[in-house]
């Protein structure tokens, strides 16, 4: 039987490009997101190209709709082998003077609490079957204080803490955890961006590092090199030499 995958915003950009791959693994597909006719039609081009897909209307801002629409779609599948919270919105051009806390607010929902709602459910089935895989896609985001990036930089950073705490527990219980730190990534969601985006990825290529990755149930997959070396590098700076040398590439 094929392994079944359940992956949020899989409507455009990662999201859909990683359901492609994962179909073409061998995995049967529940593509979920806002944009029915978008998943309808991905999961048409998957049919068309041999393998099993299925669109599903879900809005994981909703966390808690989500966490009861995830649990009654992994016992009616017969649980998920994989589930990846993909689901996001924002990003580094948000100056905090001009957040309010529900901008702040919505942002935790789709990032953080969105993808708690779409991981937390399938978990016990999981370790009750002693296998399984959920991932996370995090952000290079997340390791480092950006300027205008208050709230993505704090959804992200939480999400790779919650996938690392989940990890100590669950890897000794059989469930591979796989928290995903992508650089600049070329989709709709960059596309607005009016700022310089060093070392951008293309989006195939992305997805196929992060469907490599997920192969291989890496803990944690970070690209493209040159920026998580700058990251990495920056955080051994003292906090303010740091911070001094972000503002220095302010993106708004
Ligand atoms: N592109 C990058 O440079 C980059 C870098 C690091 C991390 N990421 C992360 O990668 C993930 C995918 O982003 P992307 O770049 O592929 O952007 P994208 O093309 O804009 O895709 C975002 C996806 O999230 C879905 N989504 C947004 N709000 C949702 C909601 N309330 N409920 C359900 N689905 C929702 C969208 O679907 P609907 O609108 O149809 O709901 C869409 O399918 C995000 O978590 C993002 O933070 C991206």
């Amino acid at each position: 039987m094929s392994k079944r995958a359940l992956i949020t915003g899989a409507s455009s950009g990662i999201g859909a490009a990683l359901s492609r791959r994962l179909a073409r693994r061998g995995y049967e597909v529940w593509l979920a997101a806002r944009r029915l006719p978008e998943l309808e039609s991905l999961a048409r081009a998957i049919e068309g190209e041999g393998g099993r897909a299925h669109a599903i209307s879900l809005d994981v801002s909703k966390p808690e709709a989500t966490e009861q629409a995830v649990a009654a779609l992994d016992r009616e599948v017969g649980g998920f082998d994989l589930v990846l919270a993909n689901a996001g919105v924002g990003g580094p051009a948000h100056p905090v003077a001009k957040q309010t806390f529900a901008d702040f607010r919505a942002v935790m929902e789709i990032n953080l609490m969105g993808a708690a709602a779409t991981i937390l459910p399938v978990i016990p089935g999981m370790v009750e079957r002693g296998s399984g895989h959920v991932v996370g896609i995090s952000s290079l985001a997340g390791e480092v204080p950006l300027p205008a990036a208050a709230d993505y930089g704090t959804s992200k950073a939480a999400l790779s803490f919650f996938l690392a705490s989940a990890a100590a527990d669950l890897i000794p219980r059989g469930v591979a955890v796989t928290d995903v730190h992508p650089g600049f990534v070329r989709t709709p969601l960059t596309d607005k961006n009016k700022f310089p985006m060093p070392f951008l990825v293309e989006l195939e290529q992305a997805a196929e590092i992060i469907d490599r990755g997920i192969e291989r149930k890496k803990r944690v997959i970070r690209f493209p090199l040159p920026l998580k070396a700058a990251i990495s590098g920056g955080n051994l700076l003292p906090a303010a030499w740091r911070d001094a040398l972000v503002n220095r590439n302010r993106p708004v």
